[in-house]
């Protein structure tokens, strides 16, 4: 069986969006602020991305594909998968009605192909996750952007929703429902540095960074060494002089690790990934981020260290995959030891190197009032910067 039946459905549903937003009467007829319609015409734009995505993944994967991806039970996944598709297709009818109303014209030409992640229920699952954590990033960095309260709440209101598809999507790749305290904004370029590689027809008006991709293969685990692929990494500037960086909820600034020691730290959940040209920590803060200095990315990968039984209970115990782009190359998973020698050799280069460069130490970023610097260890690895990870002991 195929599930495009659901179409019923989806078409119900978006009348009631449709007749929902008609009641919505304080937000229309409006001309919206230039942000507030940039900010619409992309939440427009990734909402039509998440809905193509389920309608895609759907119209391919039969009950069994379900199964031999370890589901206990296929509808376990494909009536999650149906409900989260339905809710992405009622945020994009409401968001292009109320970019007209707004006096805007939609962008309604974009192309979307998701072949190269939908080649099995596990590679899809696990891409699914991505776009909810996606989706989640998009709407709480764009936030800062929004000038009237009335369209504010009502973005508030679908970002409640993204929220809970990104727990169910945890819960179905096996991982843990409600990994952290806290969510990762993106700004809209770091939004694109993920999505544009889905996206074509269409012009954003909104510049995308360079693609990241984890070429790791296998599972993504503390102590694993991260190997990158992006177009940015082009011998133009050397990896020797760039560096990785993990951004994780609630933490204030990134870890920053040399490019060619990329070590998992010991953590649970999700985790973005830059590589940045500077070793100061990426701040969490959107507002306050060094753009500037990041070369590519993000990448999202999901460490998960903390399986739960409701997960294990849906996937029948299979592991999950990690990572958005998951393609070739293999794990490379070092020791301890050598993680820490490669770090120590490669930080105190780069502090020689920067040191050199501005005559003086390197500094951190420290705001008023938040955590003492940090330059400690994590599990086996030592973390240089300012960070909230807790040390695993
Ligand atoms: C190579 O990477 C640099 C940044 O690292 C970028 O500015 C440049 O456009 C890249 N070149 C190509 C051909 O992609
Ligand atoms: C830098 O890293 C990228 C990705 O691992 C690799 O493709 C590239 O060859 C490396 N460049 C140099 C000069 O080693």
């Amino acid at each position: 069986m195929r599930f495009s039946s659901f179409s019923v459905a989806t078409a119900s549903a978006l009348a009631l969006g449709a007749s929902l937003l008609s009641t919505a009467a304080p937000i229309q007829k409006r001309a919206a602020a230039a942000s507030d319609m940039l900010v619409l015409q992309f939440a427009n734009v990734l909402e039509q991305f998440e809905t193509q995505f389920y309608t895609q993944a759907l119209a391919k994967f039969v009950e069994q594909d379900f199964i031999s991806a370890g589901y206990s039970n296929a509808q376990i996944a494909i009536q999650q998968f149906q409900s989260i598709q339905i809710d992405e297709s009622i945020h994009t009818t409401v968001l292009t009605q109320t970019i007209v109303d707004q006096g805007g014209q939609p962008l309604t030409s974009c192309q979307f192909n998701f072949d190269s992640i939908l080649t099995d229920v596990t590679v899809m699952a696990a891409n699914a996750r991505v776009v909810e954590n996606l989706g989640v990033a998009a709407y709480l960095g764009a936030a800062r952007l929004v000038s009237d309260p009335v369209l504010l709440t009502a973005a508030a209101s679908i970002l409640t929703v993204e929220a809970r598809h990104q727990t169910v999507l945890n819960i179905l790749n096996a991982g843990s429902a409600i990994p952290s305290g806290f969510d990762i904004p993106f700004t809209p370029s770091e939004v694109l540095a993920i999505a544009s590689q889905f996206i074509s027809g269409c012009d954003l008006g909104v510049p995308a960074n360079p693609t990241l991709s984890l070429t790791n293969t296998g599972t993504v685990a503390p102590g694993t060494a991260l190997t990158f692929g992006s177009p940015a990494l082009n011998g133009t500037v050397s990896n020797d002089s760039l560096f990785c960086q993990m951004l994780i909820g609630g933490a204030p600034f990134a870890i920053v690790l040399p490019f060619n020691a990329c070590v998992v730290p010991d953590i649970n959940g999700p985790v973005a990934l830059f590589i940045t040209s500077d070793q100061q920590p990426l701040a969490n803060n959107v507002r306050d981020q060094a753009a500037d200095k990041i070369i590519a990315g993000p990448t999202m990968a999901f460490i998960d260290t903390k399986p739960e039984v409701m997960g294990q209970l849906a996937r029948g115990g299979a592991q999950s995959q990690a990572s958005a782009t998951l393609s070739s190359t293999t794990t490379q998973t070092i020791t301890p030891a050598e993680a820490s020698a490669l770090i120590s050799s490669a930080s105190a280069t780069a502090t020689a190197s920067a040191s050199a460069a501005t005559g003086g130490a390197i500094t951190v970023n420290n705001a008023a009032g938040g955590p003492s610097d940090f330059t400690g260890t994590v599990g086996p690895i030592t973390v240089q910067g300012w960070s909230a990870v807790p040390t695993s002991s």
